[in-house]
Order: C-alpha cells, then structure tokens, then sequence
C-alpha cells in the first residue's frame, strides 16, 4: 500500500468519525483519552500485504450524521466572543465593502433583515440608510452588546431578535435581507442553508439580497519556499534527526490535511490561471444545486512544486465593488483565512494539465471534502 493511498484511506476513516461534527471532533482533539479510542495508532508490518484487502466500506461509521444543531451552537458560542467580532470589525476592507453595498441598494424606506448582526454594525449602517425598519437577528447573545450598542450610537428603526433565523417569522415580507456569512470555505457559516431559509418565507419577490453573488476558487500553487510545511515524515535531516519513521503514525484527523494562513506571503503562485471553480447567485441557489463533485483543468504556466489547493473565495455587489480573500491579492480582506488542502509534493512544469477534483457530501462541512489533482499530460 503506498504512502499516499494510507494517506487518503485513513482521512476517509477520519471524516467517517467526525463528518459534519464540529463539537465532537474538537471535543476529540482535546483529550488525549478519546483520540486515542477514536484513533488508535495503526501499526504497520511492511511484510503485511493484506491491508490492501481493507476497504473503507467495510467500515461502521463510528457516529451517525450529526444534527446541523451541533453547529449551531458552536457558531453562537464562537460569535459570542469579542475577539471574533473586533477581527471582523477591524477588518477595514471588510468594513468599506459593506459600508459602501449599504449605501448604494439599500433605499429609505425598506424592510431589511440583517441576517447573523453580530454586533449590529451593518444593521446600523442600513438605518442610518433611512431604513424603515431592520430586523437584526442573532442567535449568539452577542445581540445584547448590539441592542446596547445601538441604544448608544443613537440607532432607531431596528428591532434585535434573540433568535437563530430558521426560528424567525415575520407577518410581511421584507425589502432587503443582508448578511455576512461568509466563512474561510465559503459555505462553512451555513449560508446558503440560513440565506435560502429566510429567503424563501420572508423575501418579496424581485426582494433583494445583499450580498449575493459568489464565486469560489480551489487553485493548485507552490508555496514560498521560506513557507513550506512538509509532512512531518518528510523531515528526514532536521540537523540530523530523522523523522521518517513517522510514516507509520500519518494522523487520521482529516484537520492535519489542511492548513490555514491569512498572511499574503505565504502563497507564491498559482500554477495556473485562477477561474471560480463555483459561481454561486443566493437569490436562486438551493443546496441541491450545488454539484457535489467539481471536475476542473489547469494548465500549467507558472512552473514549481505543487503543495497544495489553495481555497478562497470573492464576493461580488457590482462591478467595481468586490470583496476576495486571495492569498495573492494585496487588496484581500485580511480577517479571512485562506484554506490549502495539502497534496504529496510533486513539481509541474510549464504545459503540464492538472485535473483537479473536489467531492463533497456537504459544502458545509470541509470535513466531508475530498480532493484529488492528477496530472494529465
Ligand atoms: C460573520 S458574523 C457577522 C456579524 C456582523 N453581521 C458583521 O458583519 O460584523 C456572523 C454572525 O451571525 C450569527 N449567526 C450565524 N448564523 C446565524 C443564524 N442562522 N441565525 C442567527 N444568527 C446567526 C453569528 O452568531 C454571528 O454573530
């Protein structure tokens, strides 16, 4: 059985156990007791050939699928914290872009939803737009700094409703429903769940979402030399010290496969010429749109080691007022981290095809991802 195939058969077994389970898998990652129950060491004889026999469908899932209330109250247990909300207030990219999508479609006299108000800022925003009213829900009690927030900057017309928005009914439609739900995944705050729920019973038809338009990149790329993390068994001479035997104890948590950065030198090309591997209009998507798998090309034209799929997303009000968290962009909105799905290295040279695949159970929950680039000519 080879490295990579151990690799890809164990994050299997992995995403078996905590599919969709954030709490569960924190919770397992936290005690040395519960990951050893739920991942014991494999012991490896490389005598042994009948490890090639076992197949992950001969696995029991160790957990059934775990209610999307698991992570609801990990989301609101996360927003409750000030630090969460400063990194987001502080991003002034951020901050700009919705400032100025409020300014320009939101007009006196609309009924808004503000979908997740955090602190309430962009409900503030669209009231001081001349709002007629702005309902600002949040299941997190960071609602009650928002009401006191507001009640201080002297913000009127916005009602605060202590509530998660599937729970949320109003008698009349509204205007507007504004949101920012937009995690490092893309889809991993549940907003195409939340946006299409609140849409379908309290949107006015032709109503407006803001924002709405997505789209979502999965780019192969090198990383900056200084930047690179290998697979801990690849360190065979770290002064001396060889790690290789480290082979035999590859983690089984599908996290390890993953890693996250905001900082813009971490990335130093894309080996192809980017493109949106989604495009996503929340005004009409639905969860069962989403294709489950994603089949695309590259060709090469920058040259290097291919570390890894490099994740990010853009968002888009007009032409020229866009949002990206592109690890190339100097203009990304810095608060979010962008995602590599990390691959066995190889190089590619210029001509070189890659065929990149990401399947998915849920676009929700990066655990249920996996992803594969082959290199086709
Ligand atoms: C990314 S923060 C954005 C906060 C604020 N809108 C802003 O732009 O600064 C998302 C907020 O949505 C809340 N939230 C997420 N999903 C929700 C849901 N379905 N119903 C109510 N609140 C939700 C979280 O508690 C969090 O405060």
């Amino acid at each position: 059985m080879s490295l990579s195939s151990l690799q890809r058969f164990t994050v299997s077994i992995s995403q078996r156990i905590r599919r969709g389970n954030t709490l569960l898998g924190n919770a397992i990652m936290r005690s040395s007791t519960l990951y050893d129950w739920f991942y014991p060491p494999i012991e490896i004889d490389p005598d042994e050939e009948d490890i090639e026999e076992m197949k992950i469908e001969d696995i029991e899932p160790v957990k059934p699928e775990p209610p999307a209330e698991d992570y609801r109250e990990f989301n609101s247990h996360y927003f409750a914290d000030l630090h969460e909300q400063e990194r987001m207030l502080g991003d002034e990219r951020r901050m700009n872009f919705y400032h100025e999508a409020i300014s320009r479609h939101i007009k006196p006299g609309d009924r808004v939803i503000d979908l997740g108000t955090g602190t309430g800022i962009l409900a503030a925003f669209a009231s001081r737009q001349g709002a007629a009213k702005v309902h600002a829900v949040d299941h997190s009690t960071i609602i009650d700094h928002a009401r006191a927030l507001a009640a201080e900057n002297g913000i009127e017309n916005v009602d605060f409703e202590d509530v998660h928005s599937t729970k949320f009914h109003l008698d009349e439609p509204v205007d507007v429903i504004l949101h920012e739900q937009i995690g490092d995944y893309l889809f991993d705050e549940a907003m195409v769940e939340n946006v299409s729920d609140l849409r379908d019973r309290l949107l006015k038809p032709g109503g407006l979402i803001l924002p709405s338009q997505f789209e979502l990149f999965c780019e192969p790329m090198t990383l900056h030399d200084g930047k690179r993390v290998p697979y801990i068994w690849e360190l065979t001479d770290v002064h001396g010290f060889d790690f290789s035997s480290m082979e035999h104890s590859c983690p089984q948590n599908v996290g390890y496969y993953r890693l996250v950065s905001c900082d813009l030198g971490f990335v130093k090309h894309f080996l192809g010429e980017p493109e949106p591997m989604l495009e996503v209009d929340l005004h009409t998507i639905t969860e069962s749109t989403l294709s489950k798998v994603v089949k695309f090309k590259r060709k090469v034209i920058n040259p290097g080691i291919i570390d890894g799929l490099v994740i990010f997303m853009k968002a888009k009000v007009d032409e020229d007022l866009v949002l990206s968290s592109s690890p190339l962009d100097p203009e990304r909105a810095p608060h979010w981290g962008f995602r590599v799905l990390r691959l066995d290295q190889s190089r590619a040279e210029i001509g070189d095809e890659l065929e990149i695949t990401l399947d998915v159970e849920q676009w929700s929950n990066p655990d249920t991802w996996q992803w594969t680039c082959e290199r086709t000519q």
